[in-house]
């Protein structure tokens, strides 16, 4: 029996209002004299990398822009990243961006430290030692990524999304500030702050950290839930439910913007220790395989998975609906928690998710394969509440097709 547990962040967190305007500092901190921003060119366009380049080149820092980052990355794409570092020969990359190109620059800097090709780290804790000089600034509130041990890739040739998980991947610093998601469009808005909702919920309702199923001799990086994942999971659930539909209404509500950064970067230091489960597990295969953000795609899943999970975890749902505003007073247990499932549902439709997998262009005849490509990711299956079979994972798509 496992009874202990561990807690890893970005090194530093750097949260609030113009954060940006310290990167001059950080960079010094950090001796980068040379940096190159990985971004994409929507973020060259809204005037973000500007924002970037000014407090670096006014600390003295010489700034190379490598904007080839693209959503749902590819390996191609890390390649030409790879290959723009080797050329520019910087002391620190930046991530800058949402979720896609932070974690472009994440398997970046890890290839840079200790060479081969992007697909040698995919999987559970195979990056050998620490990484390049890694910061990371979100463009988005949503992934976690600025805080998390992952970097996610699109393999375009096995059609699935495949994730490389190590504490090396953390940022040295993350900058996270809400100033930077005004720009974001509402549906960019709606898919990330329902990935972070989605993260939070998969972290509060995770196999405790004591039964955690970890095979002898395997390594992982998450762990199960624990009362460290609980305090950030329960915040960010509070805070997503309470802003997400403002800032997907008006994205220049900095209120409400402030609240999503927030609830993102918690949920993101929830998720990246206790783990992700059976959402993210299901989405992997779809989301590789039809045109569907990696956040329409939890947040369409989301309250299936909370249905097949609710045996299991009645208290947590209970707890889940109180901290989305729901008022369960008066309702026994059981019906509490559906208030969660219904809350989850109706906060999907108001922010316009897709409800089924026919929506997005998902055909009957592929839900026994995804069921299958899901049934093999263990690392992220053990995290779940419920034992979950091949079986079990095709009754949820059908239930969400
Ligand atoms: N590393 C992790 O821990 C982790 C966790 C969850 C998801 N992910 C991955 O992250 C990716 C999704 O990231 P995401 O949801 O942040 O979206 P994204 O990075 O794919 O961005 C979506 C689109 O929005 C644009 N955009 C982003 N910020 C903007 C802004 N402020 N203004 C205008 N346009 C903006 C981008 O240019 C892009 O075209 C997926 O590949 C997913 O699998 C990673
Ligand atoms: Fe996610």
């Amino acid at each position: 029996m496992r009874t202990t547990w561990a807690f890893h962040a970005a090194s530093q967190l750097l949260f609030g209002h113009h954060a940006t305007r310290q990167l001059g500092e950080v960079a010094q901190r950090l001796a980068a004299k040379r940096t190159l921003i990985v971004t994409d060119p929507a973020l060259l366009k809204a005037g973000l990398v500007e924002q970037i380049h000014v407090p670096l080149t006014e600390t003295g820092v010489l700034v190379e822009v490598f904007s080839g980052g693209e959503p749902e990355p590819s390996f191609r794409a890390a390649e030409a990243c790879i290959a723009a570092a080797r050329d520019f020969k910087p002391d620190a990359l930046l991530g800058l961006g949402g979720g896609s190109n932070m974690d472009l620059a994440k398997i970046a800097a890890t290839v840079l430290a200790h060479g081969g090709h992007p697909r040698d780290y995919v999987g559970d804790d195979k990056i050998p030692g620490p990484v390049f000089s890694l910061i990371c600034v979100p463009t988005t509130s949503g992934t976690g990524s600025e805080v998390s041990a992952a970097s996610v890739l699109t393999d375009t040739d096995s059609k699935l999304k495949v994730g490389v998980l190590s504490n090396y991947l953390r940022p040295r610093v993350a900058v996270v500030d809400p100033m930077l998601t005004v720009s974001c469009p509402p549906k960019v808005t709606a898919d990330s702050g329902i990935d972070a909702l989605t993260h939070a919920i998969e972290a509060y309702t995770a196999v405790d950290n004591e039964s955690f199923p970890l095979p002898p001799g395997e390594r992982s990086v998450y762990q199960g839930r624990h009362p460290m994942g609980d305090l950030l999971a329960e915040k960010a659930i509070h805070s997503i439910g309470k802003f997400l539909r403002r800032a997907v209404a008006d994205g220049q509500d900095l209120e409400a913007r402030e609240g999503m950064a927030l609830g993102a970067t918690l949920a993101g230091m929830a998720f990246s220790n206790v783990g992700v489960a059976a959402v993210h597990a299901l989405e992997y295969p779809v989301g590789g395989a039809v045109h569907c953000s990696h956040g329409a795609g939890n947040g369409l899943l989301l309250p299936y998975v909370m249905r097949f999970n609710l045996p299991a975890r009645r208290k947590e749902f209970a707890a889940i609906a109180r901290l989305l505003g729901e008022d369960v007073s008066g309702l026994n247990e059981l019906h509490a928690a559906e208030r969660a499932i219904e809350a989850v549902t109706k906060l999907r439709t108001d922010i316009g998710i897709p409800r089924c997998l026919r929506q997005i262009g998902v055909t009957e005849d592929q839900l026994r394969p995804f069921a299958e490509k899901a049934a093999g990711i263990r690392r992220i299956l053990r995290v779940n509440p419920r034992p979950v079979t091949v079986d079990d994972l095709e009754g949820i798509l059908r239930a969400a097709y």
